[in-house]
């Protein structure tokens, strides 16, 4: 575990450097599978980050807006399901402005933003506790699929785990469990969760929202190359591929992919990549869910549905789990 160092009186961070590990070999290795893959948490340099947080005032894009209008209008009950005082934790926090929605209703003891992104999330933190004075805020850069050894170091007290804006969807569904079963054990008996999931609804207005007419979902999406040539010293020219989104109904997901524009040859660690023309590197899935899908899925991991929120529309909805 790596030490925590103070940004200002109320803001720590700890750099668990997860980029720094094995993100080369396991890049390589789903570059060379059959489909191309790339793990969706390497969107997520300085970049990606701030493409996301335009992503999330796109008119196409529904989630976050959805999302705020519900954790707004109810943030009185859902602090009263979170007790006093809790110790809040939300993984992937990218620009903490959801939190920011629930701080004066939950005065969570301490906050603890984790998120991949190092520079950006920083840059959260410390501007959160500039607004915040009496909050105290212990941010933690590490992946969220990896340990969750900080969580030793936290005070006593409830645990919270709060994962908003449908990131769950970026997983596939048995990993999913599997992020909610390690919830589970974080916050312990009596410990809970506050999830924010995408539904289903029609599919030209999922499409639609991962095909923004500004392209700015199209530059995050080509963004994840120039990451790729720098941890794999490779040279992928993005004017060579095109952003490809659309829903894959079966698997009731957005796909997102990048699609060779012609047959080519990347040089990449070393030695050379091949491409097809038309061949795509599958860059992210989005699953959507129903509420009683999502329900069957935390009780999987042994986390009950205590309560469910959704705006009128049904499009999205916000629920809080309770550690049996
Ligand atoms: N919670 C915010 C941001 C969602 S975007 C919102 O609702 O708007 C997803 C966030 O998760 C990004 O900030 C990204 O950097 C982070 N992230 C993605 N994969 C991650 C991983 N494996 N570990 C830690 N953080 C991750
Ligand atoms: C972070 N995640 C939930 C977003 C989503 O909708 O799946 C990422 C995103 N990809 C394209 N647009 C937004």
């Amino acid at each position: 575990m790596n030490q925590a160092l103070f940004l200002r009186d109320n803001v720590s961070f700890q750099d668990e450097h997860p980029a720094a590990g094995d993100s080369r070999d396991e890049l390589l290795a789903g570059l060379r599978a059959e489909p191309k893959t790339i793990d969706p948490k390497y969107f997520y340099d300085a970049l990606g980050s701030r493409l996301f947080a335009r992503i999330t005032r796109l008119p196409e894009y529904y989630p976050t807006r959805t999302e705020v209008g519900i954790l707004h209008r109810h943030r009185q009950q859902i602090a009263a399901h979170c007790g006093v005082s809790c110790v809040f934790i939300e993984p992937g926090s990218g620009n903490c402005e959801k939190v920011r929605l629930l701080l004066d209703a939950v005065r969570p003891s301490l906050y603890v933003p984790v998120d991949i992104s190092s520079e950006f999330l920083r840059a959260a933190a410390l501007q959160l506790g500039g607004e915040y004075p009496w909050l105290a805020i212990a941010a933690v850069c590490a992946d969220f699929n990896a340990s969750w050894d900080f969580t030793r170091r936290l005070p006593l007290g409830k645990r919270v785990v709060f994962y908003p804006g449908s990131t769950i969807g970026n997983l596939e569904p048995a990993d999913a469990v599997r992020f909610l079963a390690r919830v589970k054990e974080v916050v312990g008996a009596g410990g809970g969760a506050l999830i924010g999931v995408d539904l289903h609804k029609d599919s030209a207005c999922l499409t639609a929202a991962y095909n923004d007419a500004q392209g700015v979902t199209a530059r995050f999406n080509l963004n994840v190359l120039l990451r790729l040539n720098r941890i794999l010293e490779a040279d992928f020219e993005p004017a060579q591929f095109r952003h490809r989104a659309f829903y894959n109904t079966d698997r009731q997901r957005i796909e997102m992919h990048l699609v060779s524009q012609c047959e080519q040859s990347v040089g990449c660690n070393g030695s050379r990549l091949r491409l097809r023309q038309g061949e795509s590197i599958h860059t992210e899935n989005s699953y959507k869910y129903t509420v009683q899908g999502f329900a069957a899925l935390a009780a999987a991991a042994g986390l009950a549905l205590e309560r469910s929120w959704l705006d009128d529309e049904a499009l999205f909805s916000v629920h809080y789990l309770r550690a049996t």
